[in-house]
């Protein structure tokens, strides 16, 4: 009977230690699985949507510079002078350059629309590239009022 007591005491002892570290291990498991979606969804998609989209989505129809960047097709494609990403590498991108204002080059987004963007979002998208510029936007074509989806399931 002693015997029992002691062997459970042990046992709640071990999983004391063990039960935190295990969560832990879990938790950060699952946070990195997500970790670059919703660094798009909080952190990127609003600022291209507040800052870059009146003047560059397709599916508003305004692509200045030939760029539309509310979608993953769309930075890929670039602009008149080609992609504007290159996904891990923030100095071969030339979005990057535009944002923080080099000379030579286009300044985005430009002062009429409120010129430079602040340094923590200027932060922020270079972080995105840096990390490989995840992006699940697909464009959604709009046939006779449908999107592609839409006109699939017919
Ligand atoms: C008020 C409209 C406007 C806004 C807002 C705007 N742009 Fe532009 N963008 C332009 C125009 C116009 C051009 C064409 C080049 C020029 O005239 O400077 C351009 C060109 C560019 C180019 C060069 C494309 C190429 O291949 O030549 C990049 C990169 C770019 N914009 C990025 C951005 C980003 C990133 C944002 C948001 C942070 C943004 N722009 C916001 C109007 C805008």
């Amino acid at each position: 009977m002693r015997c029992r007591v002691f062997d459970l005491a042990e046992r709640a002892v071990k999983w004391a230690v063990i039960g935190p570290g295990l969560i832990i291990l879990l938790s950060t498991g699952v946070q990195s699985a997500e970790t670059d979606e919703h660094f798009f969804e909080a952190r990127i998609r609003p600022i291209l949507v507040q800052r870059c989209e009146a003047c560059h989505s397709s599916e508003k129809g305004k692509t200045k510079g030939g760029l539309a960047l509310d979608s993953y097709a769309g930075w890929q494609k670039g602009g008149e002078s080609g992609p504007v990403i290159v996904p891990r590498n923030v100095d071969e991108s030339p979005l990057i350059r535009a944002i923080q204002y080099h000379e030579d080059g286009p300044q985005m987004p430009p002062e009429e629309a409120g010129g430079k963007l602040p340094e923590q979002e200027i932060a922020l998208l270079t972080e995105w590239i840096a990390r490989g510029a995840h992006d699940p936007r697909v464009v959604q074509i709009k046939r006779s009022g449908m999107t592609e989806a839409q006109l699939h399931a017919w």
